[in-house]
């Protein structure tokens, strides 16, 4: 199966993560609090370690960020289309967040202004937004971001950059937020290992120590956390940054590729995936299915027919190219 869907690089683990990993002491119980994959990481982005929580992976804390906002009973609103695992976790507790969305005629691009007057007209406890925004990959004008949550210093804003590194937006990782952000940071996507679970929040510190102490103790293993710690290295950063590049230019590719055959491009991403809508063809994701090419359709994120596809390297690009001319010129099907 060629798995399209899900936006992870297609290159693998940094060589450094992967020796971590093999030398990782599983005898022992790991560090309650993942010490020195903080340490390595605060001192990587000039942060507190006690600003840094680890745990298994962004969703993993966005649901413990979640449980602990939910006991105020906050209102919320999120900036959608955007990964719904902390709404999904408000719900559970009874929270329903309320809903800012970008618009497709639009290009998706992010509803700052909008953001701004809503912010201006109702009082929010809590803004979850993405930046990178999933599923459409459209950068955060995040300077302007900051000066918004710099002004509305009573409202937490949950900034989930878990594609920020997968991102033409890389070099923001060093920016100063205003204390009242939650940043959210997935390393899988980076190291390519989401079956790892591995990831990492960074907040003020009385709140991450309300979070530390709201959790079960070794909830980040003996795996997460050696991984994390090589993830810190500049080898391994050399290497994300190469992926990065590579994968980048793989986007635009994939995204030229799929406009020859008739796909129109929803939005400008930014990062390694994109957000297409396929041609008028009958059921084309059933096709490309039947030929083992899995995609992710969108009516979960509010745009049902829109696919996301994740950059592929090229021997994937050509397999994909193949299958869409093959369901797509029945000419090219007698004719090779
Ligand atoms: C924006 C965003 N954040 C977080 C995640 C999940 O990250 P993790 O694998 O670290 O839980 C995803 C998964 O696709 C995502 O799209």
């Amino acid at each position: 199966m060629l798995d399209l869907s899900v936006n992870v690089g297609a290159y693998g683990p940094p060589p450094v993560v992967a020796a971590a990993l093999g030398q990782a002491d599983l005898s022992r119980y790991p560090d309650p609090t993942s010490r020195e994959a903080r340490s390595a990481w605060a001192h990587r982005l000039g942060r507190a370690p006690e600003e840094l929580v680890f745990g298994s992976g962004a969703a993993d804390l966005l649901w413990d960020l979640a449980g602990l906002l939910a006991c105020a009973s906050p209102s919320v609103l999120c900036v959608e289309p955007a990964f719904s695992e902390f709404r999904a976790a408000l719900s559970r507790r009874g929270i329903v967040a309320s809903s800012l969305a970008a618009s497709e005629r639009d290009g998706l691009r992010f509803p700052l202004e909008g953001l701004a007057s809503r912010l201006d007209r109702e009082r929010f406890d809590v803004v979850h937004l993405d930046a990178p925004t999933s599923p459409a990959g459209v950068r955060v004008p995040t300077p302007e971001l900051a000066g918004l949550a710099a002004a509305h210093p009573r409202t937490r804003f949950v900034v989930d950059i878990s594609f920020q590194s997968l991102s033409e937006s890389a070099h923001e990782e060093l920016m100063r937020w205003p204390p009242n952000v939650v940043l959210v940071r997935s390393l899988t996507k980076e190291l390519g290992l989401p079956g790892l679970r591995v990831g990492f929040l960074v907040a003020d510190a009385a709140l991450t120590g309300e979070l530390e102490a709201a959790r079960a103790a070794w909830s980040t293993s003996a795996h997460a956390q050696a991984a994390a710690l090589a993830a810190a290295s500049p080898a391994a950063q050399d290497w994300v940054a190469r992926v990065r590049a590579r994968l980048l230019e793989s986007r635009v590719a994939l995204e030229r590729s799929l406009e020859r055959v008739g796909f129109r491009l929803c939005a400008r991403s930014t990062s390694v995936y994109t957000l297409v809508r396929p041609p008028d063809a009958g059921d084309l994701r059933a096709a490309l299915m039947a030929r083992g090419i899995r995609v992710r359709e969108c009516t979960s994120f509010g745009l049902p027919g829109a696919w996301r596809l994740r950059a592929t390297n090229t021997a994937e690009r050509a397999r994909l190219g193949a299958a869409l001319r093959d369901i797509l010129d029945p000419l090219a099907r007698h004719h090779p």
